[in-house]
């Protein structure tokens, strides 16, 4: 088993459920690859057995590391793979991880390596489940935060600005903001104008409101040529480090409105601490049914959540097209907007 990417609060839950059911109900001996695929590739492990596993449910993190180690750009990185599949005696691998780390799982399945997928991700934008494990949580974690701005911002009449993750798709944006009352939410699946948003934050403070809070996704982008966007490192998958809008932002709504604008960055705060029950529930269902899929030989494929049922799903179709906002829900959001 390993875990990669960017971690993700329910990670130690489906380790758990799938060592438990893989040990005691199959007879499994289970090994953990350390820092997802660099374990794989530099052939590094951990015993992972029940005992190991005790009081990790709650826990965020994964006892396993993580990193974006990607084998396809490591210098004979896959047959490396393929010498410690063939070193551990594997006869499947279980990929817990996003759009990066099950890119991989997919191609590896492709060069005949048995992997069964889990999939996971704060962002929520995999295809071929309604829910990864982790996004619960982070929308939980911004709508307190969010809660906690609204009474300091009504307090000093400021227009206060929520930056959120969410590189490609605005679900814990519209989310949180759903949840906690934003007067705006920005994501990255529509460019924004920023002269409309200031308007209506104008328009909210005239109409006798005298607070507001703007949530932003990390991946919202300006109108092409409204505002200049900083560029950042990008790391083996090319994805760019983002952060930053929020303070883009907030300089200029206190700029054109002129009413005094803060920024919260709430960056890995949302991808730390223990799990909502919630997602505990899900990531043990999602680790159950690995190893199940993994006895059924169902390899190439990812668990996931169809229906309030688990189901699998071809890992092409998990990693094809990211899962962008549902737009319907937006609109729900648009309706409490200025
Ligand atoms: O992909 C999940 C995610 O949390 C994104 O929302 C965010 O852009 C990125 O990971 C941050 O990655 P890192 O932990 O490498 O800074």
């Amino acid at each position: 088993m390993l875990t990669g990417g960017g971690d993700c609060p329910g990670l130690n839950a489906v380790i758990r459920a799938a060592v438990r059911k893989g040990e005691r109900h199959y007879g499994d001996q289970l090994v953990g690859f350390v820092d997802g695929w660099r374990g794989v590739v530099e052939d590094q492990t951990m015993a992972l057995d029940v005992e190991r596993c005790r009081g990790i449910l709650p826990r965020g993190g994964t006892i396993l590391g993580s990193s974006r180690t990607n084998p396809y750009k490591v210098a004979d990185g896959v047959n490396r793979v393929k010498s410690t599949f063939a070193a551990q005696s594997l006869d499947a691998l279980i990929a817990i991880g996003g759009e990066d780390t099950l890119g991989v799982a997919h191609r590896l399945c492709g060069e005949g390596l048995p992997v069964v997928g889990v999939p996971k991700t704060i962002d929520n934008d995999l295809s071929g489940t309604e829910v990864t494990f982790g996004f619960h949580t982070a929308v939980q974690i911004a709508t307190d935060a969010i809660d906690r701005l609204h009474t300091t911002a009504e307090s000093h009449d400021r227009v206060m600005v929520c930056e959120v993750m969410g590189r490609h798709a605005g679900w814990i944006a519209t989310y949180a903001g759903i949840a906690g009352g934003a007067a705006e939410v920005l994501v990255p699946e529509e460019e924004f104008d920023i002269a409309e948003v200031c308007e209506f934050i104008t328009r909210r403070h005239e109409s006798g409101r005298y607070a507001s809070i703007v949530v932003v996704a990390e991946g919202a982008k300006p109108k092409e040529g409204t505002l200049a966007l900083q560029s950042g490192e990008t790391d083996a998958f090319g994805h760019v480090r983002l952060g930053g809008i929020g303070n883009l932002l907030a300089e200029e709504i206190e700029k054109r409105t002129g009413f005094e604008t803060r920024v919260t960055i709430l960056g890995h705060i949302q991808r730390g601490g223990t799990p909502t029950a919630y997602d505990r529930v899900l990531a043990t269902r999602f680790g159950v049914a690995a190893i199940d899929a993994v006895h059924e030989n169902a390899f190439g494929s990812m668990v996931a959540l169809q229906a309030g049922q688990i189901v699998r799903v071809p890992l092409e179709v998990a990693v094809g097209e990211l899962k962008t906002l549902d737009h319907h829900l937006l609109e729900v959001a648009e309706v409490f907007f200025g």
